[in-house]
């Protein structure tokens, strides 16, 4: 980002990834608990010891439960996994992804959590306008209930050089797109984040940014099968420091294309300006693809760190996913 530095070394301190079986057998536990108080107590001894050194990264789940709004619907959650969506590597440890952000309206570091805690994500209602038959405002938990619901595996390759690889809950963004009736001149779609700096305090002490966050896709890389609305993770509602209630979740592309927190989306006829290009043109483009080969003005991008192990990959183009979006740019 224009002024994100990477961090010196990889700040925490032991590595080592969550098994994809240890997540299950969590995420199989909670769903049998139904997220009851003893639940999540009764499992965090368990955690602890399956998942070995990480659990320090929060003192467990209980902590962790402190960043997932309460919502009538969190008995949907986990969905049920499409079992298309494969990874490469073992799910990033949860407790780790929790404590490393990009989320600038609260923190410019990746401390998002201890900034975070007054967010209150309910009500919450997003917009779609625009270039649309049927623009409309939904109440975020109505739509939840009205969307089919699926759990998704994707990689997250920052533009920073760090990854992660997460299990996210939602539905694709073309199934909302359809909802409002997109007119054949829209040509992108445009998405912006609450403003409210009264608790994101960057909003207010960062002022030379143009907040709230905006982002864009034209409308091809929007109705791709990939790009996803996310309203939960690890099997649960979306943590705030992830972007609750509902995010935008582009995997081919730079984490910056993936906003947080959005409560617009307008389909628009001309090219959108988006957040970073804005203010730094020549270091964040507008299409944003997860390339090996391009390295940003300040750093390779030949290369990626996972947060948790520390473990260096080489990058893949398109982050792993070109069967699915190269033909959108040959
Ligand atoms: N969305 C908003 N509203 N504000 C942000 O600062 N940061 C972006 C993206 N979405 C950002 C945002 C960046 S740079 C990344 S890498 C991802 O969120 C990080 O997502 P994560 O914190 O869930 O890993």
């Amino acid at each position: 980002m224009a002024f994100i530095k990477i961090p010196p070394g990889w700040a925490m301190p032991e590595r080592q990834a969550t098994p994809e079986s240890v997540y299950l057998s969590r995420r199989d536990v909670l769903k049998k608990l139904g997220f009851s108080a003893l639940g999540i107590a009764g499992l965090c001894g368990a955690y602890r010891q399956l998942s070995g050194p990480h659990a320090s990264a929060f003192a467990g789940p209980q902590e962790l439960d402190s960043f997932i709004p309460k919502s009538p619907n969190s008995g949907l959650y986990p969905a049920k996994r499409n079992p298309v969506f494969k990874l490469d590597r073992p799910i990033t440890n949860e407790f780790i992804a929790a404590k490393y952000n990009n989320f600038y309206e609260f923190s410019l570091k990746k401390n998002v959590w201890q900034h975070i805690s007054q967010f209150q994500t309910r009500p919450w209602s997003i917009e779609i306008k625009g270039e649309v038959e049927k623009p409309q405002t939904w109440g975020i938990d109505d739509l939840v209930r009205k969307m089919p619901l699926e759990e998704r595996l994707y990689r997250h390759r920052c533009v920073e050089a760090w990854s992660m690889a997460v299990p996210w809950t939602g539905f694709p963004l073309k199934a909302l797109l359809e909802q409002a009736m997109p007119k054949s001149s829209a040509k992108y779609v445009r998405f912006v984040t609450f403003l409210n700096p009264s608790v994101a305090v960057e909003q207010k002490k960062a002022h030379w940014y143009p907040w709230p966050y905006f982002e864009a896709l034209t409308i091809p890389e929007a109705l791709n099968e990939l790009t996803f609305v996310a309203t939960g993770i690890y099997g649960h509602e979306m943590t705030k420091q992830h972007g609750a209630p509902v995010r935008i979740v582009v995997p081919w592309k730079y984490g910056y294309k993936s906003i947080k927190s959005i409560v617009k989306i307008e389909l628009t006829r001309k090219q959108p300006a988006t957040f970073w290009n804005q203010l730094q043109p020549q270091e964040y483009g507008f299409v944003s693809n997860v390339d090996p080969d391009i390295p940003h003005p300040r750093w390779s991008q030949a290369k990626e760190t996972l947060i948790d192990t520390g473990e260096k990959r080489p990058t893949l183009k398109y982050n792993g996913y070109g069967e699915y979006v190269a033909r959108l740019y040959s």
